[in-house]
């Protein structure tokens, strides 16, 4: 949480409260991270910890931790180096990098300059022929796994974005004297750099979109009417893992699995959507308890700590993504905020694991938590 003050000082207001923002009354942004709080490690003492192993696998790549990236949009607005800071910490952390479909790095240059396992996160537009095309651009790419977003029929109401002048995407007048306070920034990421849609402007035809801005097109390339037999077409359109993201109920999993998804990504968009929505940790053990043999289980939201990773993992997760939790050290310090930032959540891990009396994460499991009594 350090890195989120460095950050909230190094960025305009506007930049910043995007980043760090929620939708509504921010009480599921807020829950996600409390939500771990509601659980008790329990240790199983002189267990031999001289050797801990972290290494595990997801996606049928092997993982040297837990822990992915997960897909998020506009990396260059928090700082200049961008995505390739964070694919480069990715490869020397032996993690998954996702790349978002609203990233501001193309597929092709992922694809060149990431030698770590691969992810493209999609949204199914109404115009099949765009998906189908970022499909194919995925695979000559080398991803190794696909991640449709499920949570994103309409944006969510990020009142922050509105405050501040960050409104879909639109610097608003109101954000400017803030980013004039802020030159470092201002000449760093704003001037000269290009910030736009890359992968999207790659697939689209300038006629396509010919009166709207990029922006304007993606959201009304949104596709309200989606359903489950969309990701039954999805599912024929890629033959590699297929991941769903933005489910928290069984039900919802259990379509997943059944419409041909081999992971879920247990998600409420870091709180940026549907505010009430569950804590991601809250959703994992009834997922488990009914799919963990067909689906793995990603548990994305809220992690800031070792000890998440950990109660995730315990409860039934195969691994945890992190957003904010590698956003907040890019933007204070590039690539080397982030590779400092990985550091320290990979050895909390690590210790946890030790203090545990557990010396391997593939064999956390129920024994190792309990819900906290209410009140205690
Ligand atoms: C994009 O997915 C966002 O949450 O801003």
């Amino acid at each position: 949480m350090d890195f989120r003050e460095i950050a909230r000082r190094k960025l305009p207001a506007a930049i910043f409260h995007y980043l760090d923002g929620g939708a509504d009354d921010e009480w599921t942004y807020h829950r996600n991270t409390l939500a771990f709080d509601d659980y008790e490690l329990l240790p199983a003492q002189l267990s031999d910890v001289s050797n801990i192993n972290l290494k595990s696998t997801l996606f049928g790549e092997e993982i040297d931790w837990p822990v992915m990236i997960a897909p998020t949009g506009a990396s260059k607005l928090f700082h200049a180096a961008g995505e390739p800071a964070v694919i480069r910490a990715a490869e020397k952390f032996g993690m998954i990098y996702s790349l978002s479909t609203l990233g501001t790095i193309t597929i092709e240059d992922v694809g060149a300059a990431c030698k770590a396992p691969k992810m493209y996160q999609l949204y199914v537009f109404k115009d099949r022929g765009l998906t189908r095309d970022l499909i194919d651009r995925c695979r000559a790419a080398g991803f190794r796994a696909l991640c449709l977003t499920v949570d994103t029929p309409v944006a969510g109401n990020r009142e922050r974005d509105h405050v501040y002048g960050f409104a879909t995407g639109k610097f608003r007048l109101r954000s400017v004297p803030s980013m004039l306070q802020h030159p470092g920034w201002l000449y760093r990421v704003l001037i000269g750099k290009d910030l736009e849609m890359v992968n999207l402007a790659a697939s689209v035809r300038p006629d396509q979109f010919a009166d709207m801005s990029l922006l304007e097109y993606f959201n009304s390339q949104l596709d309200r009417s989606l359903t489950w037999q969309d990701v039954e077409w999805l599912a024929e359109q890629w033959d590699g893992p297929l991941v769903i993201k933005g489910v928290q109920t069984v039900a919802d999993c259990r379509h997943a699995a059944n419409s041909g998804a081999t992971a879920v990504m247990l998600s409420n968009h870091g709180g940026r959507q549907l505010d009430g929505a569950p804590a991601p940790v809250d959703c994992i053990a009834d997922v488990a308890d009914a799919l963990h043999d067909r689906l793995e289980i990603i548990c994305d939201g809220g992690v800031r700590r070792g000890t998440h990773v950990v109660k995730a993992l315990a409860m039934g997760a195969n691994a945890c993504s992190i957003g904010r939790g590698y956003l907040y050290p890019l933007a204070a310090g590039g690539q080397a905020g982030v590779e400092r930032g990985l550091t320290l959540l990979r050895d909390e891990v690590e210790r946890t694991l030790a203090l545990l009396g557990c010396d391997s994460v593939d064999k956390l499991g129920p024994s190792f938590i309990q819900r906290s009594l209410p009140g205690h």
